[in-house]
């Protein structure tokens, strides 16, 4: 591979290559397993990939799953599928298909960050840590499973939304403006060239399609807006005092409904509000991008791409993965109805479980350097990725990361999932490192992005874990390395 090419250049290149042996494999006729991560990341790349396999006419297999294990390695020696590919994970389980499936056909498209060294001729690695492209900011799990899939066939640029859905569910857009960067701009300029994209400048309040405005408001947590931020009611008076029309007719209006002037003047009180309380620095981030998928109808919560990945993300946590898929595909009717229940499922546990945790402070405790969260076996696991994620915005020490667990309770494990902020980053805080090395220390598995991690421990090294953790959280902020082989 020559030197000169830049490092999207090379990342393109090995994402040519996947593709290759994806078209090779339709070719001889051969059996395709997809195996794909809970998320709504890993949702949309089992969507990007699965539509992709169906135009080629492929002969294919999808699952969601929240990690590689001795099951789906089980699945896949039984199958004997021609080719495997794993999107939005894998990367971190080179070690284990190198010694369980060496001889199988592997396509890894993942982000996270790798793993182990392997070398396997059968296996081709698509992932942006392996050009010096950070995975967590600037091309998620879709977004390279986008990638190969272009490169099967240009055509397959119509998947270009579905693969910045996944981005925005995997939090990427965590920058000046909520704009997305790097690759991921990449795929805006693609869906925005097929007229299938529009980016506005907006008020980024979460439910901009779907949500009444009172309560888009009153749910805003960047930038959190005191006397406003959590309290519906003077949020409705707020808008009350600027002559904003809470209703059309019976129907609670969304900001979406809003006119320019509306905006104009809801934004201008926002940010008087903000300076008002010493806020200055705050105001900036009341405006960002939005990202507006033009094919979808209006009103509902496919048309902002940051509500689409929130169906997803509770479709694959509520255990109705293929529903999600399903939607990437194309399905809309009755698939889209079941997925607004499951939605208001996910929603309500979510609201559930941060009530129970906030009940008793027991249940959130602060360490000396990190806060922990005790899910145990009131959470369910699949969830306790979204309560870390919603609970790390709100912390009183914003430097300090969090995590939490819940209990798996047949393989008498603990799930954990770590959050961080990007104050807490910059003080050399990774926390997929922190996770691995402190997981394998006591005979679990861990890894993920530097802000945002996950680990699996056995339940009986639950305090021991807990207890590495904050050490070497403490060693991280001194500057020193942990390696793999560290011993705190
Ligand atoms: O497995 P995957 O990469 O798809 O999951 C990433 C997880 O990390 C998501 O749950 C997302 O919420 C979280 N994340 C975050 N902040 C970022 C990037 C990711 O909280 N900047
Ligand atoms: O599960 P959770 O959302 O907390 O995971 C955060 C990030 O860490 C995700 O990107 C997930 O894929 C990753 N992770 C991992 N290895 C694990 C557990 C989680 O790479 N064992
Ligand atoms: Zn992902």
């Amino acid at each position: 591979m020559s030197e000169d090419k830049t490092p999207a250049e090379r990342f393109l290149a090995s994402a040519a290559e996947a593709a290759e042996v994806i078209v090779e494999t339709v070719e001889n006729d051969g059996f395709i397993h997809v195996f794909s991560h809970l998320d709504a990341d890993g949702v949309a790349a089992a969507g990007v990939m699965g539509k992709a396999l169906f135009k080629l006419d492929a002969r294919f297999r999808l699952r969601v799953t929240q990690w590689v294990d001795e099951k789906i390695i089980g699945e896949i020696v039984a199958d004997k599928p021609q080719l495997v590919i794993f999107t939005d994970f894998g990367s971190g389980y080179l070690e284990l298909l190198n010694e369980k499936i060496p001889d199988f056909k592997v396509l890894i498209l993942d982000h996270h960050q790798v793993n182990g060294d392997v070398e396997n001729e059968n296996f081709v690695q698509v992932n942006p840590h392996l050009y010096d492209i950070d995975g967590a900011t600037e091309v998620s799990g879709s977004g390279v499973a986008y990638f190969v899939a272009k490169g099967v066939n240009v055509k397959n640029v119509d998947l270009a939304p579905i693969a910045l859905v996944g981005a925005l569910g995997d939090m990427q857009d965590k920058n000046e403006q909520r704009k997305l960067h790097g690759l991921n701009a990449l795929i805006v300029e693609d869906a925005v060239a097929a007229q299938l994209l529009t980016v506005e400048k907006d008020l980024t309040f979460f439910g901009r399609e779907t949500r009444a405005i009172h309560r888009a408001l009153a749910s805003a947590t960047t930038p959190f807006i005191p006397g406003l931020s959590g309290e519906e009611d003077k949020c409705l008076a707020f808008l009350a005092s600027l002559d904003i029309k809470l209703k059309d007719g019976e129907k609670w209006r969304a900001l979406r409904d809003l006119t320019e002037e509306e905006k104009k003047k809801l934004s201008s009180a926002l940010a008087d509000h903000l300076i008002a309380r010493g806020l200055h620095a705050d105001v900036e981030s009341l405006i960002g991008n939005v990202y507006v998928l033009n094919r979808e109808e209006p009103g509902t919560p496919l048309r902002d791409a940051r509500e689409f990945a929130v169906v997803l993300n509770s479709t694959g946590r509520l255990d109705k993965p293929s529903l999600g898929m399903a939607i990437c595909m194309g399905d809309r009717g009755a698939a889209l109805e079941e997925a607004n229940r499951v939605l208001d499922d996910y929603r309500r546990s979510i609201s559930t479980y941060l009530s129970w945790v906030m009940e008793k402070p027991e249940r959130m405790r602060e360490l000396e350097h990190i806060y922990v969260v005790y899910g145990e076996t009131f959470i369910n696991e699949k969830i306790i990725g979204t309560i870390s994620s919603i609970l790390v915005s709100g912390l009183a020490n914003p430097e300090k990361p969090l995590i939490a667990f819940a209990n798996i309770e047949e393989e008498n494990a603990a799930k954990f999932s770590a959050r961080t902020t990007a104050m807490a980053l910059s003080k050399g805080i990774n926390l997929g490192d922190v996770m691995r090395v402190a997981s394998e220390k006591y005979g679990g598995k861990g890894g993920g992005h530097n802000v945002a991690a996950g680990a699996q421990v056995p339940i009986d090294q639950l305090e021991n874990f807990i207890t590495t953790v904050n050490v070497l959280v403490e060693k991280q902020l001194k500057g020193e390395d942990l390696g793999s082989n560290d011993s705190p």
